[in-house]
């Protein structure tokens, strides 16, 4: 089979290094033709994935095609669709869910719990929403890694809003954020990952870090389970998908978002579950069977983010320091360049005991350091 993925970051990557254990002839469109996914594919193929005549040229002669972004040109997959061409997840899908206002409005109609909101147009709008402030202002498109997200704690904030249409929600009080992957085939058979929980260590004030499987009350991550699995169900769509769930002061749980792609907070699959999230969408895709996606270990993942005042080629401190660590997993994502706060590799740590991956995420964040 021939399959074709459009983006070439650092998820790209990671889905590549496991298509090397199947029969597929891989091919990226992207248009920085050293990104982290260029050298692992067959075929690269310098283009814009926002461009129509790039993703339908690209993706015409493909059995298959998935994406590591949503910002892509639908049109161009919808054709792609109409002419034979897999499209994992659908162009419809896709469609929903890249813009945020349509998002939610797919939450809405299918009755899935989700932060109460309304729909701006521009800023002067948000005058007339005043009641729902502090409220969390996104923008429909564009927006990525926090970008497109305002908040609004009062009213002379507003300005810090979007001139843009976008989803102005109201703020929730977050007692634990979540995110659960679900796999799901052409045939509707489904396969749900354990929770992962998001750790914000405000005390000693570092970065976040993540853990899996999340710490919840049973009854909490059934209905989490039931609600992301009914946000799957109700796009219709096989694919990879993974959802952001807020888990509330007073335990509701609400949909935050979705990713109809291998995501971020699935990257601890790779040494801590069976069958990791890159391989289960190949899975997927080459129609074989769905793999399991139990934990073998808990773990958590530590991003690797280019330290603030370094500017240019990466260097990385404390690299053998980390590599010696016991169950410690380092991925570089072979991104030339850092920056701050730029994305440059994650570490996975394993261990049966929660106590040992808090302590080594804390180790490895004071170890480990991108700078130029
Ligand atoms: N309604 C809300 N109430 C409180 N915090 C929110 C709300 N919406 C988003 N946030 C916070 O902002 C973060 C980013 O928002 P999100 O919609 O996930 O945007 P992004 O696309 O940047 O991930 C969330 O992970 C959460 O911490
Ligand atoms: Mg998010």
């Amino acid at each position: 089979m021939k399959v074709g993925i459009l983006g070439g970051g650092q998820l790209g990557r990671m889905l590549l290094q496991a298509s090397a254990n199947y029969i597929v002839e891989t091919y990226v469109l992207e248009n920085d033709k050293d990104c982290p996914a260029a050298h692992l594919c067959h075929h690269f193929v310098k283009g814009d994935i926002n461009n129509f005549d790039a993703v339908y040229n690209f993706g015409k002669n493909l059995d298959a095609l998935t994406i590591e972004i949503e910002s892509v040109n639908v049109d161009a997959l919808e054709k792609l669709e109409s002419e034979g061409v897999k499209i994992y997840p659908t162009p419809n899908a896709i469609r929903t869910i890249k813009n945020k206002i349509k998002q939610k409005e797919f939450y809405h109609h299918n009755e899935i719990p989700t932060a109460h909101f309304v729909i701006t147009q521009n800023l002067s709008e948000l005058n007339n929403h005043l009641h729902l402030i502090p409220a969390v202002h996104k923008i429909g498109e564009g927006g990525y890694d926090g970008k497109g997200v305002q908040v609004i704690k009062e009213e002379s904030h507003i300005s810090k809003g979007f001139d843009a249409p976008a989803v102005l929600e109201r703020m929730v009080n977050i007692k634990k954020e979540i995110a659960i992957i679900i796999a799901m085939n052409d045939k509707s058979e489904s396969a749900i990952y354990p929770a992962s929980e998001m750790i914000f260590d405000s005390v000693l004030n570092l970065l976040d870090y993540q853990l899996s499987p999340a710490i919840l009350p049973e009854k909490i991550l059934w209905k989490a389970e039931a609600i992301a699995m009914k946000v799957v169900k109700q796009l219709k769509s096989a694919g990879l998908f993974a959802i952001e769930l807020f888990v509330t002061d007073t335990d509701e749980v609400l949909v935050n978002e979705t990713a109809p792609r291998v995501h971020n907070s699935g990257h601890h699959t790779i040494e801590a579950n069976y069958c990791s999230q890159y391989d289960m969408l190949w899975r997927i895709i080459l129609q074989y069977p769905l793999g399991n996606t139990k934990a073998i270990l808990p773990s958590a993942i530590v991003n690797i983010l280019g330290a603030d005042g370094f500017n240019g080629i990466a260097k990385y401190d404390g690299l053998d320091e980390t590599l010696k660590m016991e169950n410690v997993f380092v991925h570089l994502y072979g991104k030339q360049k850092t920056k701050p706060g730029r994305k440059m590799g994650h570490v996975t740590i394993i261990s049966k005991d929660y106590q040992d991956l808090t302590h080594k995420a804390n180790k490895i964040k004071h170890t480990l350091k991108v700078v130029s």
